[in-house]
């Protein structure tokens, strides 16, 4: 069985770790300490408990993928892995200190990942063992639901790297998508300048927040309204990468939205805050404007 490493069991890095452990591999789940990654796996014990209830998943299978994610205090397990991971806070110099220490601890061969949806992954990859077997492999939230996996290669990862990441996600039954190493990659690049257009709509009183999320979801199709889906992201997310498009591109068309910056400056922050363009405090979300 071969293993993968996952650093942080929030969100994302619970995410990875499901899927691959329901995809046979054999997965070494860490986070800050043993009881934050802890905390992820029991979250992915939830999720894989309602599934069964669902009878999407048979009972035997989730207590197996269960079983298969280990978690771990320290990185020297690592070793093991033959791709790396890392699902950390989007703050590069977290994502350089992680780089250096689980970067003394792999395989000679193995290759270390970063779901970054925002950080250069050239730039990046100065900080990890090997430039060559560096990349980034962006999943999309929730993991466990979204088809895609963006792959994005630095200036020097090797095609052998590339290779081997994308039979991992075809392992993960996923579909791969390449992108170059340009701001926001692809999907971001597309989604947040729609996110931020609907939050200067909404500070400019085009229309309040319900009418802005239900003429966007039910117009176009959407499952998720922009102000519904910002909040789901992460509003503090959306401006990191909001602002990595326009410094990165010197584009004005990129500017964040005042209002997104005072949300973020208020910490109102979306669903994790439990407030954000809706309240989630009750029962149901409550637009706030
Ligand atoms: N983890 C695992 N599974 C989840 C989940 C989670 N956090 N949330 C929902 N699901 C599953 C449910 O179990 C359910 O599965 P089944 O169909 O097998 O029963 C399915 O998703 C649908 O869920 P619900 O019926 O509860 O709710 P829904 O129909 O409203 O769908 C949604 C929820 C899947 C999140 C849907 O609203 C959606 O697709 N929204 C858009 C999400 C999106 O755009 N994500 C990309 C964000 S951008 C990003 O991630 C990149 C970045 O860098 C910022």
């Amino acid at each position: 069985m071969e293993t993968v490493g996952v650093i942080g069991a929030g969100q994302m890095g619970a995410g990875i770790a499901q899927v691959a452990a329901q995809s046979g591999f054999r997965v070494l789940l860490s986070d800050r300490d043993v009881a934050l990654a802890e905390k992820g796996k029991a979250g992915i014990a939830k999720r894989l408990g309602s599934a069964v209830e669902k009878g999407k998943v048979a009972a035997a299978d989730a207590e197996a993928a269960l079983a298969r994610i280990e978690t771990v205090d320290h990185y020297g397990a690592f070793g093991d892995a033959f791709i790396v991971i890392e699902a950390a806070t989007e703050r590069e110099e977290i994502k350089r200190s992680i780089f250096a220490e689980v970067g003394a601890r792999m395989g000679p061969n193995a290759i270390l990942a970063t779901n970054t949806s925002s950080i250069p992954i050239t730039r990046l990859a100065q900080a990890a063992p090997d430039a060559g077997r560096f990349m980034g492999v962006h999943f999309f939230n929730p993991v466990p639901v979204m088809k895609p996996i963006e792959l994005i290669r630095g200036l020097a990862t090797s095609d052998g790297t590339v290779a081997r990441v994308e039979a991992f996600a075809k392992a993960l039954g996923k579909e791969v998508v390449h992108a170059n190493d340009a701001p926001g990659f692809i999907v971001n690049r597309v989604l947040m300048p729609m996110l931020n257009e609907a939050i200067f709509a909404l500070g400019e009183g085009v229309a309040n927040v319900r009418d802005i999320d239900a003429a966007v979801s039910l117009g176009l199709n959407h499952p998720m309204g922009p102000l519904t889906l910002a909040d789901f992201i992460g509003l503090d997310t959306c401006l990191e990468i909001t602002k990595v498009l326009f410094t990165g591109t010197g584009d004005p068309k990129f500017r964040p939205a005042p209002l997104l910056v005072k949300y973020v400056e208020a910490g109102w922050l979306g669903r994790k805050t439990k407030r954000g363009f809706y309240d989630y405090s009750g029962a149901e979300p409550v637009p706030t404007r």
